[in-house]
Parts: structure tokens; sequence; C-alpha cells
């Protein structure tokens, strides 16, 4: 049966499968760090390279300081503000954490998610959840059980927590001492917003810079990612036309048999919350694109996420 119980999640877990929960981010392809037969397993089903390093999620910050081999006074800061939530901290690593998890990196990644069940699930079994989105490598991420099934059939039990809350990935963070400054990076923008972050750390006193760091070590953040299975064409203060068409056509080298619009709300929150769920909807396939128009209404930094996800998602400039 795909669609199982939290409890039923629990003694699945324990048993060495893999399961799919939800988070307020997106749905989650989970294994216990402690088995090293499921964790390889998750690669399988999701077929994403080693190389792409897996989050660990736990359901309370003892259990992430006793994952790591530092933790700063600045990590503690940022889980009290942040955790449960969608910020995942980079640290060093302890040799109880499986280099299958870290694809070998000496960091590993943490998160406490904000999700009844998630927590439910960890508080239960006592032993932290690796877990990378539950889609197939590449592709739109899922933020509902049924789209987790889309993906995966009957291969991968879920457990249905409901459309996710904040509907795009977890913001992924690094931080580096130098001199009693902190150099914070964020290596993937996501649910938490670079304002949220500045304004926590300037109201604490911290002495430090903030910084979007676009080329990381990181491996897993790849320019294309997210791919619906429809082109995504990204227009800017444009809309679609005769002559956009006839580009798009010269550039994919075939005739278009429809488009639709991706149309995006006032509140990024919400286009956020909507947003793969849509890409899902619009994606008929190769030979129908989905458009978007980007415009100075969609600038600020609340959106600085939603835009990385669509233009990894999109294959198409004009
Ligand atoms: O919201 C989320 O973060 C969701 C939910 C399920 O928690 N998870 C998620 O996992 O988005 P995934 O595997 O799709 O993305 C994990 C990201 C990747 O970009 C990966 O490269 C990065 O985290 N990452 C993992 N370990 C890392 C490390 N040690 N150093 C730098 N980046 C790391
Ligand atoms: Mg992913």
């Amino acid at each position: 049966m795909p669609l199982i119980t939290a409890a039923d999640a629990v003694a699945r877990f324990q048993l060495g499968e893999v399961v799919a929960i939800p988070t307020e981010t997106v749905y989650g392809l989970g294994a216990c760090i402690d088995n090293p037969t499921a964790l390889q397993r998750i690669f399988t089903l999701k077929q994403r390279p080693f190389f792409d390093p897996l989050i660990v999620h736990v359901s309370h910050i003892s259990s992430a300081r006793e994952l790591a081999g530092e933790w700063p006074d600045l990590f503690t800061l940022l889980a009290d503000h942040f955790w449960p939530g969608p910020l995942t901290l980079i640290v060093k690593k302890t040799a109880e954490v499986s280099s299958v998890i870290t694809s070998g990196l000496d960091t590993v990644a943490l998160r406490c998610p904000n999700h009844p069940v998630a927590l439910a699930i960890l508080g239960a079994i006592n032993v932290p959840i690796a877990a990378p989105s539950a889609n197939r490598f590449g592709r739109t991420s899922p933020t509902t059980a049924a789209h987790v099934l889309s993906e995966f059939a009957d291969a991968v039990s879920v457990v249905d927590g409901g459309p996710c809350e904040i509907g795009l990935e977890s913001t992924v963070v690094s931080a580096q001492v130098d001199n009693g400054k902190w150099k914070i990076s964020i290596l993937r923008p996501g649910g938490v917003s670079r304002q949220n972050l500045f304004d926590v750390l300037k109201r604490e006193k911290i002495n430090f810079t903030l910084q979007r760091e676009s080329s990381v070590a990181s491996p897993g953040h790849l320019n294309a990612h997210y791919r619906p299975n429809s082109p995504l064409v990204l227009l800017t203060n444009e809309i679609w036309s005769d002559s956009i068409r006839k580009s798009v056509e010269e550039k994919l080298g075939r005739s278009l048999r429809g488009w639709q619009e991706l149309q995006l709300h006032a509140s990024a929150q919400q286009t956020a919350r909507e947003l793969y769920e849509n890409l899902r909807r619009l994606s008929q396939g190769p030979d129908y694109a989905i458009w978007l128009n980007r415009t100075a209404d969609h600038a600020s930094d609340d959106w600085e996420a939603i835009w990385d996800r669509l233009e990894r998602a999109s294959s198409l400039h004009l």
C-alpha cells in the first residue's frame, strides 16, 4: 500500500525501509541515518548521483549537536530562532555520520522540520532521518502525497500530511568565523529569506556578513534542476507572442502543440506554496510550453528563492 499511517512509517523506518514523509517545505524521501542499505536505496530510487549530499532531519537541536563535530554558538542562535523550520545548517560532521549521506564531504546538512507528522515520526524512532526531496533527480519537488505517488508509484510508501505549507525547499546556510567576524553564506535560498536571517543576526548584534554563494563546493546546486516535463520559458517584461513562439520552436528544434502561462500571485508566500503544483499541472509534455513574465512586481527579497527555482527549472531564456 503506497499510502501509510505515521505509525506504519515508524515501523517501516525501523525495519530499514525508505519512506516518504511530509515536511513544511516539500515531501522528503527518508531513511534512518544508521542504515547504510536504506541510505543507498534513496539514491537508487531517486536516480540521484552519489556526489549530491543529503539533508539529515532531527527532532531537536540536541540531536543536531550530537552529529556535529563543531557547533558554534551562532548555530544555537539560528536554530533557536528558525527551528523547527525551513533552515538547513551545514556543520562539520562526526564519524557517526555516514559518508553516503555527505557524499564524502566532511560536513553535514542538518535541519529540524516544522511539520507535526515529521516531528512525531522522528520523535518515535529516535534516530535522525536523511531525506532529500521525494522526486526523481533534477525534477520538480513534490508538495503533496499525490505528487510523490506520481513520481514513484508503488515503489515508495508515503505518509499523507497534506499540502506543504511553505512549498519550496529550505534555505541552506554555512558559516565561517574569521577574527570574530562571521561570514555567513546562503548556499541555496529557500523558506527563510535573506531578510529574515539578516534581521535576526542584526538584532542579536552578531558581527557578520551575509552573502549568496552561487558557485559552492556542494555539487547539488546544479543549474538544471526542478525541471517540469514541458519546457519553461522565462520572459522579462514581455508576454507570449507569435514571434516568441517561433524563436522557442527554433531553439527546441520542434513545433509546439500548445502553451500556457504560469501566473504568479502578488504574494510571494502564496506563489511559493503553489509553485510546484502549478508547474506539474501545466506540464503536458515536451511539445507544450509553459511561459511566465518576470516583472518588477516580483523583485523583492522574499521572491529570491522562487526565482532561483524558476531559473533552474527553465530551459529557455529569451
Ligand atoms: O526543505 C528541504 O530542504 C527538503 C526537505 C525534504 O527537508 N530537502 C531537500 O533535499 O531539499 P535535497 O536533497 O533535494 O537538497 C539538499 C541540498 C542539496 O542542494 C545539497 O547539495 C545540499 O542540500 N547539501 C547537503 N549536504 C550538504 C553539505 N554538506 N554541504 C553543502 N550543501 C549540502
Ligand atoms: Mg531536491
